[in-house]
């Protein structure tokens, strides 16, 4: 239950100032910084819902993501927002007054993409500072802007600015990073122009400072103007900054805007996987920034603890603690720091699961917060949740990120919930990865949850319960969720049916990530083979690595771990375990294996090539551990309406996938029970809506 603000551990009062910001005023230092969601100009209603719920939780400011100024700077398949025209405004005040019904600041980031977008929406020519390829692998080249290119710009940027405020923001963006267009004029490496906007510091900076000013002066009577500015000039190496000449880039502007909101160049670092980057990873590059300017400063630094925030801010790093992720975990987050109750903060574990939404386009969604995103849609609240529907026990069995999930909420609910583990401990799946090296930050998905458990009196708890149709029988729940995850296969997928690799005649040793896990490492040369795409593989060869294996990480994919470009930390991987001295065989096919040599074909030419190898392992799909859950449907004949209980398999014992879809899997059963969606029509459908049907009724849900 929330307690109220009295609860608060003075220390931490500094969090709560209120804060000046040009003309504007933020109740607490909570920030918000700008993140895409995959809803941008698409999907409004779920897009306001979610950052409405944001400003509930305590966020003092709570910003949009990259809005559009122009159709020349357009981003599908990722949806960025937009400001564009009339109709961007109404969309944008439907977040501008949800978030001001709580007391917080909005904020708008007007953004302009240059080489990053190839407008395959708007069919328009993208425009930078030279003609280049595009700097995201479209076969398309920008044209180089001329004088009224740039003029044409600053209009733009203006009119956006306008439509910024009259949709009710109090806080205007200029963008000036992340390899956009704004940053491509600060670059000395890339501002080759040789009029006014090029060569000197002074000139490169001109069109930052134009902007600046000219949206001061449209829109800085009401609202504050913010700069997302790169405190270094180039990547090096993780915490040793390369400022380069950015420290007197920044004394020349220092003064200009009523708030910095600073990042860095390497985007791998400031949105870093926990595999790699930790907490306040941004401090080195702080440096000068505080000491430079009068104005107020935010950061990032996937800030959970807050005693780190309070550091920070003490010790002169920053005035607001800037927060995407943690606020997509936890968008209660300040208003948990502000009631003590810190036990209940949803941390985030740094998978960036959250940035996949971008990256494919789709909405947002969030392996510890199963609500990111479904608040319009289905109505889900991150901290309330509907009372059960009746005096009703269920089983759990299995507790891993799906069966605690649902013991969880089904805790919350009021039910009585028995939670089933056949092991001695709880976690499942993420207890398990989070022993492999960096992915220790997974196991949060655990103890947020066990923590949450321990102080429910409704929930009981039973390890080392392997659980029969007898034994679930016995219990006599009204309900029974079967959450036994899954297990990894020795086989591989050839797109018709699972085959093995083994040599005929022969017995090698093939092993499989759960082999790994559980502490069996094989000796000698190892040939891992990746076929899932995702973190396993590469987590799998690391670990070997570390223990004076010599690997070779084999793929059928062009990439080494290709899919974890969606979460935007595929190429940290790769140098990570180069640097190691793993090697790889990209677009490889496993053909056999007889314990001495390894058959590996080129999935292109056929070519056949020999690795040397004691052990193989297998990173390629999991079987569903669902025994259980189909001896009791086989005990009736697959008739489940004649079992004593209602019965439902979810997460990876139903179908194996990533942890976010078993968290889902598990508080959408809590959500459900009692309450089941009409199968016919289970969500509202948030798209552009033409009016009234013929029938006289709605789209949209009103
Ligand atoms: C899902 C997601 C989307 C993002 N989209 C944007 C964006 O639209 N504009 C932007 O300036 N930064 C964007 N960022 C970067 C964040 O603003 C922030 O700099 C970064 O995530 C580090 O902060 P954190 O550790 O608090 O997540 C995004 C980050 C995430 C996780
Ligand atoms: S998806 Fe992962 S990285 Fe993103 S907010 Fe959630 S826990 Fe954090």
């Amino acid at each position: 239950m929330p307690r109220d603000t009295s609860d608060r551990d003075p220390r931490y009062d500094i969090l709560f100032e209120p804060m000046k910001i040009g003309p504007v005023t933020a109740k607490n230092r909570f920030y918000q910084v700008p993140h895409c969601t995959g809803m941008g100009h698409m999907r409004p209603r779920t897009l306001a819902e979610m950052r409405r719920v944001k400003a509930e939780g305590g966020w003092g400011v709570v910003c949009t993501e990259y809005n559009s100024i122009h159709p020349s700077s357009d981003d599908l398949p990722t949806p960025s927002a937009s400001l564009w025209n009339d109709s961007d405004i109404r969309a944008h005040r439907m977040m501008t007054d949800a978030v001001h019904e709580h007391g917080a600041l909005a904020g708008a980031e007007l953004w302009y993409g240059g080489h990053r977008s190839a407008n395959l929406m708007t069919r328009e020519v993208a425009m930078d500072i030279q003609s280049v390829p595009n700097a995201v692998g479209h076969p398309f080249q920008t044209r180089a802007m001329d004088k009224t290119d740039i003029k044409n710009l600053r209009r733009w940027h203006r009119k956006a600015a306008l439509r910024a405020r009259d949709a009710g923001f109090d806080i205007v963006y200029v963008y000036a990073t992340h390899t956009y267009l704004l940053s491509n004029f600060l670059n000395p490496a890339i501002n080759t122009r040789t009029d006014e906007y090029g060569g000197s510091l002074e000139n490169r900076t001109r069109l930052m400072r134009e902007l600046i000013e000219e949206t001061k002066d449209a829109v800085g009577d009401r609202c504050a103007v913010a700069v997302r500015f790169a405190a270094d000039e180039e990547t090096g190496e993780d915490g040793a900054p390369i400022f380069g000449e950015r420290r007197e880039m920044f004394e020349i502007m220092a003064n200009m805007p009523d708030i910095w909101d600073i990042n860095i160049q390497d985007y791998s670092l400031e949105m870093g996987v926990s595999r790699f980057i930790k907490e306040a990873s941004l401090e080195p590059y702080m440096e000068f920034i505080k000491a430079t300017t009068d104005k107020p400063v935010v950061t990032v630094g996937r800030f959970t603890s807050p005693d780190t925030m309070v550091s920070q801010l003490k010790r002169g790093v920053m005035d607001f603690v800037g927060a995407a992720r943690p606020s997509i975990a936890d968008p209660f987050l300040p208003s948990k720091i502000e009631t003590g109750d810190l036990s209940a903060i949803r941390e985030c574990i740094g998978c960036n699961i959250c940035y996949s939404g971008d990256s494919t386009g789709t909405p947002i969604r969030c392996t510890q917060n199963p609500t990111m995103g479904e608040e319009w849609r289905k109505g889900w609240h991150p901290e309330k949740i509907e009372a059960a529907h009746a005096e009703e026990s269920v089983l759990i069995v299995g507790a891993g990120p799906a069966g605690l999930e649902a013991a969880r909420a089904l805790g919350r609910r009021g039910y009585n919930v028995m939670l089933a583990e056949g092991t001695t401990e709880l976690g499942g799946r993420v207890t398990r990865e989070s022993t492999l090296p960096g992915m220790s930050e997974y196991a949060r998905v655990r103890d947020y949850r066990v923590q949450q458990l321990q102080e429910m009196v409704n929930v009981d708890i039973f390890l080392d319960s392997q659980m029969g149709v007898d034994e679930v029988m016995e219990v006599g729940a009204d309900h029974v969720c079967i959450a036994t995850g899954s297990t990894w296969r020795k086989e591989r997928y050839n797109w018709e049916t699972y085959v093995g690799v083994a040599a005929e005649g022969t017995d090698p040793l093939i092993l499989a990530p759960d082999d790994i896990m559980s502490g069996r490492l094989p000796e000698g040369p190892v040939l891992v083979y990746d076929e899932d795409s995702y973190y396993m593989g590469s987590v799998i060869a690391e670990c070997l690595r570390n223990n004076g294996n010599d690997v070779t990480l084999a793929t059928t994919s062009e990439n080494v771990s290709a899919w974890a470009g969606k979460t935007s930390e595929r190429w940290r991987v790769r140098s990570h375990l180069a640097r190691l001295g793993v090697k790889f065989e990209l677009a490889q096919e496993l053909l056999s294996f007889d314990g001495e040599t390894a058959t590996l074909s080129d999935v292109f030419s056929g070519a056949e090539i020999p690795v040397h190898a004691a052990a193989v392992v297998m990173v390629t799909a999991r079987a569903p551990s669902d025994d259980l859950y189909q001896a009791l449907m086989d005990s009736v004949d697959g008739n489940a309406d004649q079992l004593p209980f209602t019965l439902k398999r979810i997460g990876d014992c139903e179908a194996p996938a990533i942890v976010a879809a078993a968290t889902y899997a598990g508080h959408r059963y809590a959500r459900e029970l009692g309450n089941p969606p009409d199968p016919d029509e289970p969500l509202k459908h948030d798209r552009v809506d033409v009016g009234e049907t013929p029938e006289g009724a709605h789209l949209n849900g009103g």
